[in-house]
Order: structure tokens, then C-alpha cells, then sequence
């Protein structure tokens, strides 16, 4: 829901300001959201301006979709977003999955706490998956004392709580990180990215354990969302002009397998289908071990599904496979991805790929090359293995020698570069259907859209057309995008 829809002033007035807080959410956080909106317009007051709030999100696309629901909670709450990082209320929305990115978090902090020494009363808050490891916890309150909020992943619909809390208190750090939750609050306000296009998450978690993966502990165990909500929060956002959903889940294919009445990811799928408004369908992250034939069948009988998979393959090795606790071997998913060509002959297929895992041989590189040679990926994200304390590869011997694993990364890159230039050009000359995103960045004459397959295309016209779906005729291929134009619906050129 955009906050925009999102009535605060009739959420909270009378039946909102009762004497007692609520219990029950999200009644609760609507009584904070409006306690805190009191305590941003004192403070806006007393500056004589707006309060202003900015959110940089590092990670995945559930974190995205978590600083839109963030965002929307600060708005409500008075606050006006800025992208500028020296704001009055400035919070990173972090992400562990690698060392890197932990590493550009405390890069970053820095400069927030000497924006913080010239900007007194600014509130520098921090949550997301590295604030679910006490060791971060316990680094940042040693040598970070300006953060003043820190909080985790399982209790983001509790800003508007922890922020009051921060803006009565005025100083002091606020801590609030749990271990695990069963809780989903809904309806709480959203201010989306998009207007044409939103996240759903389907279901939080992950109980897969891949031995590498620190997701498991920071995200905690899967839970779904019901088919209802997840149907209604799809209508709601096709009635404000949405035609793109993307389903969100760290394993989608195992959706709904802890629901009381269970449903499988193909049911919830052509649940989405029926909502009239919803153009495309696309959905992150589909786990090979559970990819049914039913949901492929689904998936070549729908009009709305793109045909674009994320298959991460994480190694072509059965061996290293089998370490990494993937429950498949490199056969079961050549033979995977063959039942899918076979069943939808134009579907683009993308990956993850991990690169230097423990006791990995050259052997086991090979194999991997051979899955990206075999199955020619429109495009693969590939990654240097990066050990995570906690998990089971941490304590693996035989970590492999820095300069051999970086040799492996460039020779992959270079042939996933050569392979996807080869595949991506394969609709040259056609007409295709693209939804226009945005206005391109570089020349502002042009739109930047993506096809169904999620290939992107740049094309001259108008920003009115931004949010539609339009035939445009591809010219040319360069490397990973096409140069296109307007078509008419006969496919032809507009000249
Ligand atoms: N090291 C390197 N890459 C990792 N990924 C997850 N954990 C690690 C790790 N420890 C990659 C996987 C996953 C993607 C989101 O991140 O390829 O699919
Ligand atoms: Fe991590 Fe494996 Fe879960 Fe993906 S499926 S989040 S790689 S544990």
C-alpha cells in the first residue's frame, strides 16, 4: 500500500490515542507512528524546516523492498526523504551475505559520524541482516557510539516504536535486535520506488542451510504469507497502477509448505494470475532442488509469468554441490534446465555462481564451466567465496589460495561476458513488448525499459509513456542492451 493511501490522521484519531498503548500490531505501530509524527513536528518546529530522512539499502531485493516499507513508516512519521546522506534522520538498511559488503557498511559509517559532528541532533540509525550478528552489535557499540538506533531484520515494522523511543530518550543507543520472530505484521504504510512496478514478499526466511550461507541465521526459518493477503496486497497494488509484481522469497519454490492449509508456489502463481491489472509476473529466487513440473507447467500456459528464471547453480561440481548441502548434483540440474528449454524454447535463464569454495579443485572449476558452457546463461552473477562466521564452510580446511580463486573468477567471467553477448542479441530485429522504467540517465531523449525476458532497452520517446507497456522494434544489439524504437502493433517502424 503507498503511505499516500494510507489514512494516518483516521488511524490514530480518537481510537488510536487511547490511555494504554495498544497490544496488538499493527495497531501499535499506527499509536507510535502518530506519537513520533507529534515529536517530528516539535522538533521541525523548533528548526523552522521539514525534517529530513534518507535510506541507503545495501543487499537484495528484499531489502529493497524493506527500505520502501521503512520509508513509508518515516514519511508517515513526518519526516521528507532526501537522498542526501547528511539528513536529520539517516539510516543504512545493511547486508551481510559477503565480507564486502559488511566492509563498505563500517567504510561508510565513518563519514556518517563526521556528518553527524556538524549536524547536531541528526539520527544515524542502522538494521538489516549484519545487525542480526552480535559480533557487528558488539563492534559497533564499542567503536561507533554515534549510531543511535541499531535494529535487525525480524522487527523493521517496529521503526515507528524504536523511533519514538530514540526521539524521547535523545541520546543513548537503542538496541533492539531479536533472534527470530513467527510474526508478520501487514498493513503497514509503503512508499514504493516504483509506481508501475512493486516487490511482494511471498515469504521471509530460509531453512536450506547451504553450508557457505549466512542467510539461514540472519533471515531466520521460512514462514509464508497466506494466499490472501499475498492476493489482496497484489490487488490493492494493481487499483494504484501497478502492472509488474515480482514475488520475493529466498526460496519461492518452497512457498507455502508450513501454511496450515498448504498451497505450492504454482497455486500462489495462478492465484496472482486471475488480478486484473497485473501485466507481468516475475518472481526471486527459485531454489533447483524444488523447481516441480508443475510450476513449469504453469509458467509456459501463462500470459503474465515473464520467461526469465534466476536458477542460482553456485558450482557445476557434484562433489563441491554436494558440500555445499545443495541437494542436487551437476546431472539433475543439466537435466532441469534441459525440461525447462523443452517446455519454454525462448526462456532466458540467469545465476549465481561461487567461485573458490573450500577444497574446491580445478577439477570442480571445470565442471562448473561446463554447466555455463552447456546451459549459456543470458547472464550470471559470480562471486568470490566469502567465509562467514557461523557457518558450517567457516570451519572447512583447505580454504582455497587467494590468487588461484582469482585466476578462476576471471576466466569464468570472461566466458559468462562472451556467452551472454552471444545469447542476449537472439530478438535483434524483432518487435517485442517492453515496459518503458524510466527516463535513461545518460540521454534524456531516450527511455529505458525491459523486455519480458528482462533484457533491457533503450529507445527514443516520451516520459508519458513511463509505467506502459509498448512495442518497440529492435535495431541493435550492444552487448547486453538493445537500441530500439516505437513500433506500431503490426510490427512495423514507425518511420
Ligand atoms: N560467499 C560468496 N557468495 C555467497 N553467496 C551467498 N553466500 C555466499 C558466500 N559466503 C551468493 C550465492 C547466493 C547469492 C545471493 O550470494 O551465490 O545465491
Ligand atoms: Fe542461502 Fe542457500 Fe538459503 Fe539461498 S537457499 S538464502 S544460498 S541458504
Amino acid at each position: 500500500m503507498n503511505y499516500k493511501e494510507w489514512n494516518l490522521e483516521a488511524a490514530v484519531q480518537p481510537s488510536v490515542q487511547p490511555e494504554t498503548i495498544p497490544e496488538t500490531e499493527p495497531e501499535r505501530q499506527c499509536y507510535f507512528m502518530a506519537k513520533a509524527k507529534k515529536l517530528v513536528a516539535m522538533q521541525s518546529a523548533r528548526a523552522g524546516r521539514p525534517l529530513t530522512c534518507c535510506i541507503r539499502t545495501f543487499g537484495c531485493q528484499m531489502n529493497a523492498r524493506d527500505s520502501e516499507k521503512l520509508l513509508g513508516i518515516l514519511e508517515a512519521a513526518g519526516y521528507v526523504p532526501t537522498e542526501d546522506e547528511d539528513a536529520d534522520f539517516t539510516l543504512y538498511n545493511t547486508c551481510t551475505v559477503r565480507e564486502n559488503a559488511n566492509l563498505k557498511v563500517y567504510g561508510r559509517l565513518g563519514h556518517l559520524g563526521s556528518l553527524k559532528k556538524k549536524h547536531p541532533g541528526m539520527v544515524i540509525a542502522l538494521c538489516g541482516c549484519m545487525m542480526q550478528e552480535p559480533q557487528v552489535v558488539e563492534k559497533i557499540r564499542k567503536s561507533y557510539r554515534f549510531v543511535d538506533l541499531i535494529f535487525g531484520t525480524h522487527n523493521i515494522y517496529k521503526l515507528a516504536e524504536l523511533l519514538t523511543e530514540r526521539l524521547e530518550r535523545e541520546s543513548g543507543m537503542v538496541v533492539d535486535v531479536w533472534e527470530g520472530t513467527d510474526q508478520i505484521v501487514e498493513e503497514l504504510p509503503t512508499d514504493r520506488k516504483f509506481s508501475f512496478k512493486s516487490g511482494v514478499n511471498i515469504m521471509f526466511g530460509c531453512d536450506n542451510f547451504c553450508s557457505y550461507c549466512i542467510v539461514p541465521y540472519v533471515r531466520g526459518r521460512e514462514r509464508s504469507r497466506s494466499p490472501e493477503d499475498i492476493v489482496a496486497e497484489v490487488r490493492r497494488l494493481a487499483a494504484d497502477g501497478v502492472v509488474e509484481v515480482m514475488l520475493l522469497g529466498q526460496n519461492v519454490n518452497s512457498y507455502g509448505k508450513n501454511l496450515k492449509e498448504t498451497i505450492t508456489f504454482a497455486q500462489l502463481l495462478q492465484q496472482v494470475e486471475q488480478v486484473e491489472g497485473i501485466e507481468r509476473i516475475r518472481f526471486m529466487t527459485s531454489h533447483p532442488k524444488d523447481l516441480s513440473d508443475e510450476l513449469i507447467q504453469v509458467m509456459k500456459d501463462s500470459k503474465k509469468i515473464c520467461h526469465h528464471l534466476h536458477l542460482p547453480l553456485q558450482s557445476g561440481s557434484s562433489r563441491i554441490l554436494k558440500l555445499m548441502n545443495r541437494r542436487y548434483t551437476k546431472e539433475q540440474y543439466l537435466k532441469l534446465v534441459d525440461k525447462l528449454k523443452t517446455a519454454i524454447p525462448d526462456i532466458a535463464l540467469t545465476t549465481d555462481i561461487i567461485v573458490g569454495f573450500p577444497g574446491e579443485t580445478e577439477e570442480d572449476f571445470l565442471e562448473t564451466m561446463d554447466v555455463v558452457e552447456k546451459v549459456r546463461y543470458d547472464s550470471a552473477f559470480t562471486f568470490i567465496y566469502s567465509k562467514r562466521t557461523g557457518t558450517p564452510a567457516a570451519k572447512m580446511e583447505n580454504q582455497v589460495p587467494e590468487d588461484i580463486v582469482k585466476d578462476r573468477f576471471d576466466r569464468l567471467l570472461a566466458q559468462v561476458q562472451r556467452i551472454s553477448s552471444e545469447v542476449s542479441g537472439r530478438d535483434v530485429h524483432t518487435v517485442q513488448k517492453v515496459l518503458a522504467e524510466e527516463v535513461n540517465s545518460h540521454d534524456s531523449r531516450l527511455l529505458t525499459g525491459r523486455l519480458d525476458n528482462n533484457t533491457v532497452v533503450h529507445f527514443p520517446g516520451d516520459p508519458s509513456l513511463i509505467g506502459k507497456i509498448v512495442d518497440v522494434y529492435l535495431d541493435e544489439i550492444k552487448g547486453f542492451y538493445y537500441m530500439g524504437t516505437l513500433a506500431d502493433v503490426q510490427g512495423g517502424k514507425i518511420q
